[in-house]
């Protein structure tokens, strides 16, 4: 048999164009930590979320997706921290997206889904439920915050805080506020709640406002009213009644 010039030519770059897509999985792999999501058949699939802590460095959380919100929410984790991320669902299909690393699953009933991702400096980031999945879908998503090892470790020490101020915080939790706005300064899907009140903000209608009583009552009764500048108009409304909306004012005033 003989194989022509131009033919030994095609087979060459053919092998070596393998070859450098081989290199650079490898690379993406070792580089940027892609983990290759994977459906795991031999776990039975879990009804409740956490967050299992096996080493100061290595954590894994087990999410829960289901109609219209993750479990658990706003995980904390120190930075340098390896993360096995496992989610299953009880009802229907869902995704999971941490948007900012390679995490992107598929929640599909029945099974678990897993992915190990390498948390290295403090940021927040979003998690995502990226399937549509009914009415709340675009509701579906909290936070995973990575912080210094320094405030990781000094959390559980922190003074208890006033009993009027632990209502306004236990609400906002409750509420679901802080799956969009977070209380340490860090962005979310809506502005931080750390320093707000008395803060001058700027609208998307190009006005300014200084935030008092007043604004953060209509924010939350109405969030539509007003919206500031590089934010979109997503808030849903709350059910409140006067005297949660007056405790939740009187915690943000203390968020400085
Ligand atoms: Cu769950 Cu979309």
């Amino acid at each position: 048999m003989t194989i022509l010039q131009l033919e030994k030519r095609i087979l060459w770059v053919s092998v070596a164009f393998v070859l450098v897509l081989f290199a650079l999985a490898a690379l993406a792999v070792n580089l940027f930590h892609v983990g290759l999501p994977t459906c795991l058949t031999d776990i039975k699939p879990f009804q409740k979320g956490e967050l299992i802590t096996h080493s100061p460095t290595h954590y894994e959380i087990h999410y829960v997706a289901k109609m219209w919100k993750f479990e658990p929410e706003n995980v904390t984790v120190p930075a340098g921290s390896t993360v096995d991320i496992y989610v299953s669902t009880p009802d229907v299909t869902h995704g999971l997206a941490l948007l900012g690393t390679n995490v992107n699953l598929m929640v599909v009933p029945g099974v678990v889904n897993y992915s190990r991702v390498k948390l290295d400096s403090p940021r927040n980031y979003q998690l995502l439920c990226h399937e549509f999945c009914g009415t709340g879908h675009d509701r579906m998503a909290t936070n995973l915050r990575v912080v210094d090892r320094a405030s990781f470790n000094a959390t559980p020490t922190a003074p208890a805080e006033p009993q009027s101020q632990t209502a306004g915080a236990r609400l906002l939790e409750s509420k679901e506020c802080l799956s969009c706005h977070s209380v340490d300064g860090s962005e979310g899907i809506g502005p931080t709640l750390k320093g707000l009140y008395g803060r001058v903000e700027k609208m998307t209608d190009g006005k300014t406002i200084t935030v008092d009583d007043g604004y953060l009552r209509e924010s939350i009764v109405n969030p539509s009213a007003k919206i500031p500048a590089g934010y979109d108009d997503l808030m849903t409304k709350a059910e409140l009644t006067d005297d949660e909306v007056a405790r939740i004012i009187e915690y943000l005033k203390t968020l400085k």
